[in-house]
This record gives C-alpha cells, structure tokens and sequence, in this order.
C-alpha cells in the first residue's frame, strides 16, 4: 500500500518536529500538519523562523528545508483527513482536572475529539496513527468511536509513541534508538504496519524499526517515561542520603552507573524532573495499575513522583533556612524556568514549584531565563496558585513580588543569593569564581543541577554534595 499523503492533527512540541522530519526524510511524501489553535498556525508559517513555536535546536533549519515544499501547516483539519491516508494524532493528553480518575488519568478528550472528527469527514479508507502518549487500551476506544462513521468507509488504528526528548528533539528523530509500531495481526492491521514502516525505513535503519501489538506499543511508552523519571528519583534519594553522610552524588553516579548493566545516562541529581510528560503519564500508569487492582504495582511507580515532590520541596527549603539562619530579608535570583536546558518549555518545570514556595514565604524573585517569556513565567505561577484555590487578590499579591528579567547581569543585580534550576550553558559559562570572591559571606548559589565546579568556592551549595 503506498501512503502519498499524511497528515498529523496538533502541530506541538510532537508533531511539528516529527512531521518536519519525516518531510525532509521523505520528499516524495506530502505531510500536512494541522491544529486548531491559529496563533501556533501562523507561528510555524512565519517567514521568521526564530518565531517558530517552538525552540528546538536544528529545528528552523529543517522546517526552511521543507515548508511549503512537501510541508504545510493549516487549520483546515477537514481537508487535510480527506487528503491524507494516514492519519497522526499527536494532541495533549494533560491529566485529568475532573471526573472520574480526576488528578491521574490521562484526559482523553482531545484523542476522542480527533477520532470523531476523523468519523465524520472521512470519505475513504484510512490509517489512524496514535501518536500521543495513551493509556494501554485507547485503540479499543478510538475504534469505537470512529465505528460512528456510517459511509462503510474502513479504518485500521496503530501504536506508534514517539520517544523524542525535547532539547534534542531534532537529533533523537533523525538517529532514534528504537521506532515502535503497534497494530492488530490481521491482514489489513499488517498491511497498515507495513506502510507506517515503510515511511520510517526511508532513514531508520529496519532493525532499530520493532513491530508489536497495539497494547504492547501503547504500555511501552508509559513503561519507558516511568523507567526513565525512576532513575532520576532513585538519584536524587540518594542525594539527599549524601548531604548527611558526606559522601558525593556526582561520585556515587559516576561508581554506580560505571556497571554496564546500570549504565551512566540519566543519573544527575538535580532540583527534580519537570516537563510536560513524566509526572502526567506515571499518574497515568498509577491510575491504570489502580483500575486492574494492582494496588501494590500502583504505589510503586507512585513513589517515583512522591521522591520528585520531596526534591523540589527540599531544594526550595534549604534557601528558605539559609535566608533565616542567615537574617537576609531575601532577593532571589531564580536563574532558569524552562524544564530543562534547550527549549522554551516549562510545563511542569521544578522551578514552578520553587518559585512558588518561596513566594508564599514572603521572599522576593528575580528571574531570569534565556528561552521562556514573561508572560509564560506568570502564567505558569498563576495556573499553579489557581489550582491551589487562591484568590485573584491572592495570586496578585504573589505575582508582584517577582521581577522577571532579560539578562543574567541584570537577574543578578538585586539578588541575596541565587538559585540555578536550568541547566543553560550560559550559566555554566558566567564568571562565577571572580563574583563569589566579590560577594558577602551569607551569599550562596543553590545549584539545583550542579553545574558549577563546587571547589571554586565555598559560597556554592550543590545538589547531594
Ligand atoms: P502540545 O500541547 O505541544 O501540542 C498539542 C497540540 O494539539 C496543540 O497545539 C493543540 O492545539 C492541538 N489540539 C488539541 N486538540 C486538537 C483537536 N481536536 N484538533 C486539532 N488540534 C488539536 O503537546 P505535545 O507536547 O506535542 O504532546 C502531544 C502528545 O505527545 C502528548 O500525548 C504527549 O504526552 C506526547 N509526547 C510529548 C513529548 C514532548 O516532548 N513534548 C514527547 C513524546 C510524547
Ligand atoms: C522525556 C523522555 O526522555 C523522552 O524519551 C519522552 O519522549 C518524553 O519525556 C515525553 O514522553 O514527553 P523530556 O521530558 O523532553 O523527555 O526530557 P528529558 O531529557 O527526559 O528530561 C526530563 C526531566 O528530567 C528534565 O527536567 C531534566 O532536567 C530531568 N533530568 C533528566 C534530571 O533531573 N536528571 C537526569 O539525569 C536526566
């Protein structure tokens, strides 16, 4: 079956870049990327492309490869399901703020909404992808949904997770470790696998390409993010163990993930995980295990995000007992917002939570990140101090004690100790010894990520050290 046309429904972090890549890998394919937010629209068509959406290293340089070539970025869902065989779903499956599973389950509704509009507007047979991160079993749900289609037109549902980190998305799609494909072991299901493959197979070697069920596929996902955020807790435990024995966490990493069957990756303490999916996809895996009566599996992964909580509560406290052992009344120079170094994003970012915390201490910020605007840090804050039940008079009153600045000098001006919560290399590069040598004794750099050579001062406190 030779597939000419796709198209992908959410032109986010996931299907732009994804799309934009099998573009450039498969210029005989015509890939059109729709959303039906026009703003995101209109920024991945913008002529300037340091205004695309979103910032991903190498991303600019495929979309000029591509846009408007075999690339097209539209609002217009309907046209773009009629012209395309293959169908990506690649919308936001945040967790759930209500109902049943409220605090836990995967929100499916942006899936389901996809599903009904393929239903409805399908003239002809098509193959609908998963991209989006699921629970195991939201094929079943898919299907049912676009089984409303009344033309007799046909449609075959596939697994496919994208395993894309961001910071380095553009170089995880062009050399993936693995590309997994799920579908039913019917003839059409493997004729529907054999031609998502065949798309991949144009720069993904065929053995890296793995094949499997549909619930295999969809749970492998979960298990990986699980796996992954797993060994950032079972680290940043073990750090706070090293803050009381004496021992070093960047030693015990080394000494640990030396035993190849360990491995070193993924093994830096730091202030926590963050980013818009470990925290929503292992409530998701916690919900499941719960809903199967897997209590005991359940409160296992769960720990993973109950460890996550506790670093970022303990980070944010340690300032807190410095500033009052210290009697500093407490500017802090909060250096970092987005989840990690090389995007724009801070969905979930631990700085969120530290930033919170303080500010309902009565301390005063100053924030300064390369990459994430002004209006996103106050929103972030907002959208946190609303979950909490604040009133607007509430979250104002917060809100005014930060100071949002453009650079890191100006950050650093007001501020009585500093924070690093993203691990940018700009903060890395910045004098640090000359401006500690400089600085009054009570000053610390809280290094949420170690990033800074501790030896060079003793004004640093690093994470587990
Ligand atoms: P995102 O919020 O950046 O993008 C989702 C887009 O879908 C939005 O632009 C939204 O407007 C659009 N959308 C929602 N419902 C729609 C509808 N009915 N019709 C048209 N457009 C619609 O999300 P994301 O970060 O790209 O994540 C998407 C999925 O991929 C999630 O399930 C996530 O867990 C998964 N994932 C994300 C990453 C990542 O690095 N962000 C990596 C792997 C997997
Ligand atoms: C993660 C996974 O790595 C991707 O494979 C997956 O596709 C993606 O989630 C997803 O499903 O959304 P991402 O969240 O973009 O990717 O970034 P990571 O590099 O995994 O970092 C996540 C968080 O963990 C960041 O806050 C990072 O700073 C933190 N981290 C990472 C640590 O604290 N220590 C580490 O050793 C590694």
């Amino acid at each position: 079956m030779k597939v000419e046309n796709i198209c992908c429904i959410g032109a986010g972090y996931v299907g732009g870049p994804t799309m934009a890549v099998i573009a450039q890998q498969c210029p005989d394919l015509m890939v059109y990327v729709v959303d039906q937010n026009p703003e995101r629209i209109n920024a991945w068509n913008n002529d300037d492309l340091s205004q695309l959406p979103i910032y991903e290293p190498g991303l600019s340089d495929v979309i000029a490869a591509t846009r408007n070539k075999n690339l097209f970025f539209s609002t217009n869902i309907d046209q773009a399901i009629q012209k395309a065989k293959m169908i990506f779903m690649a919308v936001n499956t945040p967790t759930k703020t209500e109902g049943e599973g409220k605090g836990m389950a995967a929100d499916l509704t942006h899936i389901e909404n996809c599903a009904r509009r393929i239903a409805q507007v399908a003239k002809s047979n098509k193959i609908v992808v998963e991209k989006s991160t699921l629970p195991v079993r939201t094929a079943e749900k898919i299907k049912d949904v676009l089984s409303e289609n009344k033309t007799g037109v046909s449609f075959e549902v596939l697994s496919n997770p994208e395993f894309l980190a961001e910071g380095t998305a553009i170089q995880d799609l062009f050399k993936s470790d693995r590309v997994l494909v799920g579908g039913d072991s019917t003839e059409s299901g493997k004729a529907a696998v054999a031609a998502l493959v065949s798309i991949y197979e144009n720069w993904i070697p065929r053995e890296k390409i793995l094949t499997t069920n549909v619930w295999s596929s969809e749970l492998s996902k979960l298990a990986s993010n699980a796996m992954l955020a797993q060994r950032i807790s079972s680290i940043n435990s073990l750090s706070a163990l090293c803050e009381k024995t004496g021992a070093s966490i960047q030693e015990v990493s080394r000494a640990v993930g030396l035993d190849h069957r360990i491995g070193d990756k993924f093994l830096n303490a730091s202030v926590g995980f963050g980013g818009s999916c470990f925290q929503k996809d292992i409530l998701n895996l916690v919900y499941l295990c719960q809903t199967y009566g897997l209590n005991e599996v359940a409160e296992f992964w769960h720990q993973v995000i109950k460890m996550n909580d506790y670093q970022k509560n303990r980070f944010a406290t340690l300032i807190e007992d410095h500033l009052k052992n210290s009697g500093q009344k407490g500017n802090i120079a909060l250096l970092g917002w987005a989840f990690k170094k090389n995007t724009n994003d801070s969905r979930e970012s631990a700085a969120i939570y530290v930033a919170a915390q303080l500010l309902e201490k009565g301390y005063s910020l100053s924030v300064y990140d390369p990459m994430v605007k002004a209006e996103r840090i106050n929103l972030d804050l907002s959208i946190l101090f609303e979950a909490q039940n604040k009133s607007e008079e509430q979250v104002n009153k917060l809100l005014a004690n930060i100071t949002i600045y453009s650079n890191l000098n100006a950050a650093l001006s007001q501020a009585d100790i500093v924070a690093i919560l993203t691990e940018w290399d700009e903060f890395k590069a910045f004098e640090w010894q000359n401006y500690l040598e400089n600085a009054p004794n009570s000053f610390r750099v809280f290094d949420g990520r170690n990033l800074l050579n501790k030896a060079i001062s003793p004004k640093i406190y690093s994470i587990g050290n």
